[in-house]
């Protein structure tokens, strides 16, 4: 976790993207991993969550995909050791992928780095923690949680059911004993009806022992228009006053950590603002899809693994051309459809929650079309 920090630190403290891609590349010269490669095997969900495209009709009617063996174990040794940060899953459930486990065998034998998973958890036998603990197949398990209580957490996670994740959390917990991995940490998508019993959170994740607790806040395209109300941008001091209580708890537990984004009161020069004016994303994040796309961080599709190899597309002209764009400093294009870079970042405009005009990548590949009403 330390190291992750350090690196994020340090990447941060780099104000310019220039210095930034210079980095990248000393760090190649050393044969070090630079790499950050989110990949998801399948494209299906158990749940249905409120704010997310799973709970969209239309991607009901996207036919489901799993990564064949093959094409992942192809993908890996083009990529995982020159890779720094690997998430195993990112826009789906991995566990939905019956043999998730064997991917991440492959995994843990190829990546020099760090293998981290984002699940709901609801999956997870007895047996897969079992596997995972004591092949040590993960450094981070991360498990999305948007609520405390039964009721607010299924009515957000539409299909997700409290009382198992509890047994999950539990076993969890049994089973680790004195291990230091994975470590756990809980991802917590912030609106207007789960803010309040934040203030519980912390007796929370010290049962569950949860080491870090991730606060984001919702972001909200077209398809979701009904929930824009619900956004915490429009309830500054509800969020501020719950936040700033949460966070003294943590301040006085050196076992564990609260990643938030900043207060709307506080000096917005005083947090890390990560902006799309000196982002090196673009040199270093790609994307896979179960079906062997690959797209550059938001900036989009620059091949798919089965027609190209890795260092074929980062050959090919087009990457040539954004990254040359890119130096040049001609990123307002490029980077419009960006939601993932002011995630810590620029509280204060409402472009931040609420994207009225972009359809996330994700989106995009379900092809689900957007209603064009606008926000109040
Ligand atoms: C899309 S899910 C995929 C992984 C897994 N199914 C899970 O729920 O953890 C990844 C994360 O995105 C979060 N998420 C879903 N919709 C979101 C939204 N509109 N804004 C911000 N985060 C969102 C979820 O809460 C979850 O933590
Ligand atoms: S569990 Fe994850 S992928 Fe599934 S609907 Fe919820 S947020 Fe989306």
């Amino acid at each position: 976790m330390f190291a992750k920090n350090i690196y994020r630190n340090v990447y941060n403290s780099i104000k310019s993207r220039h210095l930034r891609v210079m980095a990248l590349k000393g760090m190649a010269l050393l044969n070090l991993p630079i790499y950050r490669i989110n990949i998801d095997t399948n494209n299906t969900c158990n749940l249905r969550c409120v704010m997310c495209y799973m709970s969209l009709e239309e991607t009901h009617q996207t036919k489901s995909q799993l990564m064949p063996m093959e094409l992942f174990e192809s993908i890996a040794q083009q990529t995982f050791p020159q890779t720094r940060f690997l998430e195993l899953s990112c826009g789906f459930e991995p566990f939905m992928n019956k043999n998730f486990l064997d991917y991440a065998r492959i995994a843990r034998k190829l990546c020099r780095g760090h293998i981290s998973i984002c699940t709901n958890a609801l999956l997870m036998k007895d047996q897969i923690i079992g596997e995972i603990l004591r092949e040590n197949l993960l450094d981070e398990l991360i498990i999305s949680i948007d609520g405390i209580t039964e009721s607010t957490y299924n009515a957000i996670r539409v299909k997700g059911n409290f009382s198992k994740l509890l047994s999950v959390l539990d076993s969890l917990k049994r089973q680790k004993e004195d291990r230091n991995k994975p470590i756990v940490r809980m991802n917590y998508t912030m609106m207007r009806n789960n803010i309040e019993e934040l203030e519980d959170v912390y007796e929370f994740v010290k049962k569950y022992d949860i080491k870090v607790l991730q606060l984001r806040h919702a972001k909200l395209t077209p398809p979701f228009s009904q929930l824009f109300d619900d956004s915490l941008f429009f309830h500054k001091e509800l969020y501020d006053s719950v936040i700033s209580k949460v966070k003294k708890q943590f301040d006085n537990d050196k076992n564990r950590s609260l990643i938030h984004p900043p207060l709307f009161s506080e000096n917005q020069s005083n947090t890390t603002v990560a902006n799309k004016q000196n982002c090196a994303y673009a040199f270093f994040n790609f994307i896979i899809s179960s079906n062997g796309d690959v797209n550059m961080c938001a900036i989009g599709s620059i091949g798919n693994f089965y027609q190209h190899s890795f260092k074929e597309m980062l050959k090919s002209e087009k990457v040539k051309d954004i990254h040359a764009s890119l130096l040049k400093g001609d990123y307002q294009a490029l980077c419009k459809d960006c939601y993932l870079v002011n995630d810590l970042g620029d509280v204060q405009h409402k472009s931040t929650f609420i994207q009225e005009d972009t359809l996330p990548d994700r989106l995009r590949e379900f092809k689900i079309k957007v209603e064009t009403e606008k926000a109040e």
